[in-house]
């Protein structure tokens, strides 16, 4: 399921038995970027996170999603609980085979956009969480990891 050769989708140790810990949802259209907000939300409630920090994942899921099915043509978010020692978190990749982003400086600029947004999802989505990941190729497409902590 997590795919070889995508640093950023490498599964962490020790975090693969308890199931179901982890999954993933196919991202093609706009219903499939409201599926993805109700995963997350439902995910972050199960680790009772504080409605603040909800909103944040949830917020973040919901841009990377639709830059997913925007930009990248379609892909896949995958999903898993992470357990690092006492603490729990919950992290995303967003991954697709599309163009990828070839100035990956500019895309994470406050105000940067290639087409018509705001060009706030990445720039925004970075600050919403604790760990930020973004590998891109292009020509062979994107993957961005995200992790947020209780
Ligand atoms: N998965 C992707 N594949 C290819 N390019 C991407 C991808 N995600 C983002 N980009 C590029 O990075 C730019 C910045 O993305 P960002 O989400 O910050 O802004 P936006 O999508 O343009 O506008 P907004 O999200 O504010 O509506 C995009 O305009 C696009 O060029
Ligand atoms: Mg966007």
């Amino acid at each position: 399921m997590w795919s070889e050769g995508w640093p950023c989708c490498v599964k962490t140790n020790g975090s693969t038995v308890t199931d179901p810990s982890s999954g993933s949802i196919a991202l093609k259209g706009e219903s499939d970027i409201v599926a993805s907000r109700q995963l997350v939300r439902k995910l972050t409630q199960q680790l009772k996170f504080s409605l603040v920090d909800q909103t944040k994942m949830i917020t973040a899921a919901s841009e990377l999603s639709r830059n997913t099915v925007v930009y990248g043509g379609g892909g896949e978010m995958r999903w898993e609980i992470v357990q690092e020692g006492l603490r729990t978190g919950l992290r995303l990749a967003f991954e697709d085979r599309g163009p990828g982003i070839p100035d990956v400086d500019a895309a994470l600029t406050d105000g940067w956009t290639s087409g018509a947004g705001m060009g706030v999802g990445l720039s925004g989505s970075r600050r919403l969480v604790n760990d930020f990941d973004l590998r891109t190729a292009v020509g062979e497409g994107t993957c961005v990891t995200i992790a947020r902590w209780k």
